[in-house]
């Protein structure tokens, strides 16, 4: 049910004549503080129409207005405070959460336009990095958001799997590595061959030539380097895929940067047409002054593409592929410049789709305040974090809850539950420390503490022997902390479209913390299985908590555990 509607409704009868219904709803407010009533109405917008002063104006209307939902009415100057009818309210929501389940807080405003997403693309041969960790949880839970409000995502992994760098990996592990060592642990082997190869660059300059003919060869399609490329990237390709396994994740398309290779001529003949290249130094570049930003390289001196030649040639294979109603970027900050460009460059060529490219960027990960830096082998594998987060989910459980079946699998849940939560929790711009005891907390803001909410939510269910419930509006709550919840269930569904609007996870996440919170301070205060006229409406109410929270986690991409 949509309270402020029915309250804009019941407002609009009597002022059908000056205001239109919807200008009322937007008019309406959630005062600050409860005792102020649950909707209010300010009436400075009717002083000039009525020419009376909005405090008699608001004591004049406010007699007159009546619902079904309002309980009662105050007067406070220049406003009319509403307190809904507790009962009247809570009976239609609980009923609507019982019916719909996790369909409730749907949208089909999208209809089902297509939404490539670009999201986790890490680079192949270098370990999966924290910044790639946030790309994937972001994306992934941008792709539930948009489902829920009637989109259909396309999740690519845009992995970095061609540039230079393939060129002087080829060279070092031509030199130093062998094929064993590659086999038996991929990234580290690999990572440790890239590194060694700068450092010994440093000391002979010959091998950055090296490199360098070792990538053109690739270009050209040489066997030993085309099979060595592809190796290296299915060896990659296993490693993140574990990962992927663990956060739930699949991808519709691996279409990486090599896809792109026969695509990049037409986009540099288009560019030609459109007579939008300049040379500069020898290599081919558009310029963009007039969006303020510097020129994009197309192809440098030696006739190489680039990483923005590979993007102009995605965005165009995307639209032509999907014809979508949005691109999404899930991709790091630091890039907010290259997608400026790409963007700026799609509208040189008359693309005025070009409009409905977005770039998600958010914000870094740190540790003790410093950029976590995945060159000089200075790395935190993802790996490593999921083990130790898992381990110490695994701990916790062994002490407060020793008994409990299937362990392992409810430590892995929680821990990488926790990880991913964490990452979600802040709003996506903001940079965070990550330090991994303060993610794996069974209190404070955190994901094991909604799961944990949850499992306990569920075992009162059990406790009192009714775990399915019909859908009816007899399930009517009068207390004061019932209904801090059912406002919350109520605002659903304007929760899932402010997180579209925002394409911002975290509101879903501190939605979840604050249903916790506030389920937690009804159970402390209501008894909940003592028999009482409003039991069974109590019990209803938790068991629509264990579904929207199960939504909530779902959506993040978060499991919920039954029992913790
Ligand atoms: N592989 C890139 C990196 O790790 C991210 C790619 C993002 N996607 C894109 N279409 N440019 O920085």
């Amino acid at each position: 049910m949509d309270y402020k509607q029915l309250i804009a409704d019941a407002i609009h009868k009597e002022l059908s004549e000056h205001l239109e219904l919807n200008e009322i709803k937007l008019l309406l407010e959630k005062p600050k503080h409860t005792d102020h009533g649950d909707v209010a109405f300010p009436t400075f917008q009717l002083a000039k129409l009525f020419r009376k002063n909005p405090a008699q104006i608001a004591s004049e209307l406010a007699e007159s207005i009546s619902a079904d939902v309002i309980d009662r009415k105050e007067v406070v100057g220049p406003y009319i405070n509403f307190f809904l009818d507790k009962k009247v309210v809570s009976g239609a929501v609980l009923k609507e959460v019982i019916e719909k389940k996790e369909d409730f807080g749907n949208h089909t405003f999208g209809e089902n336009g297509k939404v490539p997403i670009d999201m986790s693309s890490p680079n192949i041969a270098k370990p999966m990095s924290m910044g790639h960790l946030r790309s994937t949880v972001i994306g992934n839970a941008l792709s539930n958001i948009l489902t829920k409000v009637g989109y259909s995502p396309v999740r690519i992994n845009h992995l970095g799997d061609w540039g230079t760098q393939f060129g002087k990996l080829i060279t070092a592990y031509k030199k130093w590595g062998s094929e064993e060592d590659v086999r038996e642990e991929p990234i580290k082997e690999l990572l440790r061959l890239y590194v060694l190869f700068h450092e010994e660059a440093e000391k002979d300059d010959t091998l950055e030539d090296e490199g360098r003919a070792w990538f053109r060869k690739l270009e050209q399609g040489n066997e030993e380097a085309v099979a060595l490329w592809k190796w290296f990237r299915e060896e990659s390709l296993k490693e993140f895929e574990k990962v992927y396994q663990r956060l739930n994740i699949a991808f519709d398309s691996y279409n990486g940067e090599a896809f792109y290779n026969d695509k990049m001529d037409r986009v540099v003949d288009l560019l030609d047409e459109k007579e939008l290249l300049t040379v500069d130094q020898g290599a081919h570049i558009v310029n963009l002054d007039k969006y303020d930003l510097n020129p994009a390289l197309i192809k440098k001196s030696d006739g190489a593409t680039l990483y923005m030649t590979r993007d102009l040639a995605a965005a165009l294979f995307r639209k032509e592929t999907y014809d979508f109603a949005q691109s999404l970027y899930v991709v790091g900050q630091e890039q907010s410049n290259h997608f400026k460009q790409l963007k700026a460059v799609l509208k040189e060529l008359g693309f005025d789709w070009a409009d409905n490219i977005h770039h998600i960027p958010f914000g870094l990960i740190t540790k003790d305040g410093k950029k976590l830096s995945t060159r000089k082998g200075k790395v935190v594998l993802l790996e490593d974090v999921l083990d130790e987060a898992t381990a110490q989910a695994l701990q916790q459980i062994e002490e407060k809850n020793p008994d409990l079946p299937n362990k392992e699998r409810v430590s892995e849940q929680v821990g990488v539950g926790a990880v991913v939560f964490h990452d979600l929790k802040n709003d996506r711009l903001n940079n965070f420390d990550f330090t991994i005891e303060e993610v794996v907390q069974f209190e404070g803001e955190t994901g094991p503490y909604v799961q944990y909410t949850r499992a306990r939510a569920l075992s009162i269910l059990r406790k009192a022997g009714q775990e399915t419930f019909q859908a009816s509006d007899a399930y009517q709550l009068s207390d004061a902390y019932s209904w801090e919840v059912v406002k919350l269930l109520q605002e659903y569904p304007d929760t899932i479209k402010r997180a579209y609007d925002n394409f911002e996870p975290s509101i879903i996440a501190k939605h979840a913390v604050h249903l916790a919170q506030a389920f937690n301070k009804f159970y402390a205060n209501v008894r909940v299985l003592d028999e009482h006229e409003e039991k069974e409406a109590r019990l209803a109410l938790v068991y629509a908590i264990t579904e929207i929270l199960k939504e909530d986690l779902r959506i993040l991409g978060v499991e919920s555990p039954n029992e913790m």
